[in-house]
């Protein structure tokens, strides 16, 4: 070992010069410290400063010129969801979840569904979206006997932590409650670079992906809530896409329509139309769906209605 590397300020300045994408052989030649001692002293310095190792803190090479500078900013960065797409097997069986709005969500909603899945014989989960309800987060105005913001996220994430112990992976569709913190920070003016992702604040697995949308055997899964509603709305989503689609968000209807050889799919949902946050349907004659839907190979669907019992229990079997 050669007596630099006990300069703490010589090694200060090789570690940022790794971090920057340096090569430790280089500097073994400049320095006379050797790539072994270069990549420990690197990763102490890592740790302690809560790097990732050989991710630079920025790779942003200035533009020369006026219309680089521009062009580098016309489109406005993405929020920093995962980029890492899962590996999707093909010929699933799959498990989609309805919205449950945690910490809303029906009590028996994953006794039940971890029933689905054992009978079924699911090897793909697929969350439609409103994992979470956020209704302190609404644009509407929150009910004034209702949880905090800071207290409804803590119950949520309380909530969701069993499902993250059953269900490590899980595909999710970003959705309109789920996404309203975000939107939130939007409309404070808060850019990209400043709202975490939904694993970072919902504090998920590292299975749990979110996306606009998800195809798994040529069938498209979506929240939906892009513009079609009522009793068909799963029916019209098919037809726009022309391929078959499973839908989420219409809480008060459920099943399978097909036509041809396409379907369209209404998973119902999993909420406890009880709370408080869904005051707003109490009066409404049409009442909620409460089930999940199966999804055979991207060739056949069902929907499966959550029993329940005289006190709006879950009767325990399918
Ligand atoms: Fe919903
Ligand atoms: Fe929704």
């Amino acid at each position: 070992m050669s007596g630099h590397s006990h300069d703490p300020v010589l090694m200060e300045t090789l570690c940022k010069r790794m971090h920057a994408g340096e090569k430790k052989v280089a500097l073994q030649t400049e320095t006379g410290i050797s790539t072994t001692t270069l990549v420990k002293r690197y990763r102490e310095w890592c740790i302690k400063n809560g790097y990732k190792e050989n991710k630079p803190v920025t790779n942003f090479t200035p533009p020369n010129t006026v219309k680089e500078v521009l062009q580098a900013h016309i489109k406005p960065p993405e929020p920093k969801q995962p980029i890492i797409a899962p590996q999707i097997p093909a010929g699933a069986t799959v498990l989609a979840i309805p919205d449950m709005h945690h910490p809303f969500a029906h009590p028996d909603a994953l006794a039940f569904l971890l029933e689905v899945r054992r009978v079924k014989h699911t090897n793909l989960t697929v969350c439609m979206g409103d994992e979470i309800d956020a209704a302190s987060f609404s644009r509407y105005i929150p009910d004034p006997d209702g949880m905090s913001p800071g207290k409804e996220l803590a119950a949520a994430i309380e909530c969701l932590i069993p499902f993250y112990r059953e269900f490590p992976d899980m595909l999710v569709c970003e959705s309109n409650h789920t996404v309203r913190p975000w939107k939130k920070g939007f409309e404070a003016g808060l850019p990209a670079a400043f709202l975490p992702t939904y694993a970072t604040i919902l504090q998920s697995p590292d299975g749990w992906k979110w996306a606009g949308k998800w195809e798994i055997d040529g069938v498209l899964y979506i929240h939906g809530d892009n513009g079609k509603s009522g009793q068909y709305a799963h029916v019209n989503y098919m037809k726009a896409a022309k391929q078959s689609v499973v839908i989420g968000h219409i809480h008060s209807y459920a099943g399978v329509n097909y036509e041809g050889k396409h379907f369209g799919v209404n998973t119902g949902c999993l909420i406890d139309e009880t709370a408080y946050c869904f005051k707003y349907a109490k009066n409404m004659l049409t009442k909620v769906n409460l089930g999940c839907a199966v999804i055979y190979e991207g060739k056949y669907a069902e929907f499966v209605p959550m029993r329940l019992d005289s006190n709006g229990r879950w009767i325990g079997r399918l």
